[in-house]
């Protein structure tokens, strides 16, 4: 970061002005550093939702929504979702930079052959009613993870952090496919360490005990392609929270299941989730033929229907990774015979009148990742409510790399914001007789 810049704010109130250094960043906006600005003025800054802060200085990801483009680490995701693996990735971002093939192998093997959790951990599944939510599953047991592997837990030893690292991101298909398993009945399937990270998870969340399931390459790479363009996404909501936990000193397990929280939301990882429910509503309203109706619901701005799975807050333009999963889409549909299953002919139709209607053109309202990555998921036979849960799994290398980054600074602080009150001046208390 170079500091060449000065900004003065200036006070209306006769306090005196503040001079505060402007910091420039690789790419993006130059930030005004008000770190000093409360010992100086006695005031601070009022931001709620971060919509004009930034809460940390990174290197990992970087986003222009006006352009369209997503980076990781540097490199488009467009380039890594062709010619990497989630693996590849899941390196790139804790590392810095991609592997080399030795490199690629020996982080393969670490990931791969620590797949299987802790026998014990099958004991708090079977806790859970068998209607709960694989979300709130999740939520709880990779936060009960921290009970499991106090030897990596010294989170100022870099090589505690490396190992807990992988264990998060070797043993989380196996915690979202158990959480599957167990909503379903299904015995939980152990992992096989010689498929890919994506077979394996495929078979542990499809296969069954009773017979050998078979690994399809092409749905594999589409899951595997869903988990890369879901594995960072900068200083969103969860990603910010696992920092904020992290910054007290709690352990990762910890950190990560609020993270999982966090995403939870309808707001956040529960759009793809939202988008196949709203299909299931045209449908059951008549479908393709009910379309036009739907589409000048959306328009009518007092009817509160929005057109889920299109519009992004931070991208302006063709979300890079909608693009992607729009090709997986197809390629998915075409290899399972899709084509004119009803729900997703609807989805289709849905998207071509979209992107031609002027409404949807004017406002820049293009389909978003969620779109896409709902319709590929149901193909795939993921049920929606373990949407979120695999949006989970991609995100946790994104969140670990995020905390393990924070950590590393020699200057990290704990995470505390400021308020403006507006709730009552002191009073006295009155006895309660007198109330
Ligand atoms: C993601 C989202 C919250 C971004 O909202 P936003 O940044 O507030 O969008 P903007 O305010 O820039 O919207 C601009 C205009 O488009 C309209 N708009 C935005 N998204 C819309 C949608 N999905 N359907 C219909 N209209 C939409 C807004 O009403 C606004 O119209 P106006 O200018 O006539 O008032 C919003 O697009 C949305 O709710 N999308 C559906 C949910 C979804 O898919 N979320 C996943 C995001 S990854």
């Amino acid at each position: 970061m170079t500091t060449q810049h000065k900004a003065t704010l200036s006070f209306s109130d006769g306090t005196p002005s503040v001079e505060l250094p402007i910091h420039k960043g690789t790419m993006g906006p130059d930030v005004v550093d008000i770190r000093k600005l409360y010992g100086a003025s006695g005031k601070f800054t009022f931001d709620p939702g971060f919509l004009s802060t930034a809460a940390c200085e990174s290197k990992i990801t970087y986003i222009d929504g006006d352009k369209g483009e997503l980076l990781y680490r540097g490199f488009p995701i467009e380039q890594l979702a062709v010619n990497c693996d989630y693996l590849e990735t899941c390196y790139l971002l804790l590392n810095g930079d991609l592997p080399n093939e030795a490199q690629r192998k020996d982080f393969e093997n670490r990931v791969l052959k620590h797949t299987m959790i802790h026998e014990q951990m099958t004991r708090f599944f079977a806790g859970f009613r068998r209607d709960a939510h694989p979300m709130a599953i999740l939520v709880g047991c990779v936060g009960a993870l921290s009970a499991f592997y106090h030897d990596s837990l010294d989170i100022q030893n870099p090589e505690h952090r490396f190992v807990s690292a992988i264990r998060l991101i070797a043993k989380m298909p196996t915690m979202v496919a158990m959480a599957y398993k167990y909503s379903v009945g299904q015995p939980f399937m152990y992992p096989r360490n010689d498929l890919s990270y994506a077979g394996n998870f495929m078979r542990m969340m499809f296969g069954t005990p009773c017979e050998e399931y078979q690994v399809n390459p092409v749905l594999e790479r589409a899951l595997d392609r869903i988990l890369i363009l879901h594995a960072d996404h900068e200083q969103n909501a969860s990603t910010s929270t696992v920092r904020l936990a992290g910054s007290s000193g709690a352990n990762p397990f910890a950190c990560i299941a609020a993270g999982i929280a966090t995403l939870w939301g309808p707001a956040h990882g529960g759009a793809n989730e939202a988008c196949l429910v709203m299909l299931g509503e045209i449908q059951q309203q008549g479908g393709i033929e009910k379309i036009g109706d739907f589409i000048a619901n959306v328009k009518d701005k007092n009817s509160g229907v929005k057109l889920m799975g299109f519009g992004h807050r931070v991208y302006k333009n063709y979300d890079p990774r909608a693009k992607l999963m729009r090709e997986t889409c197809y390629e998915v549909l075409g290899e399972l015979g899709l084509e004119n299953d009803p729900l997703f002919a609807l989805a289709m139709k849905l998207e071509q009148i979209a992107l031609e209607d002027e409404y949807f053109v004017q406002r820049k309202l293009y389909p978003n990742v969620d779109f896409y990555s709902g319709i590929v998921q149901r193909a795939l036979g993921i049920p929606t409510e373990m949407f979120t849960c695999i949006f989970a799994l991609a995100r946790t290398v994104g969140w670990i790399a995020q905390w393990g980054e924070m950590i590393g600074e020699p200057d990290q602080k704990i995470g505390r914001p400021r308020q403006l009150f507006t709730g009552s001046t002191r009073r006295e208390v009155v006895p309660i007789a007198q109330r």
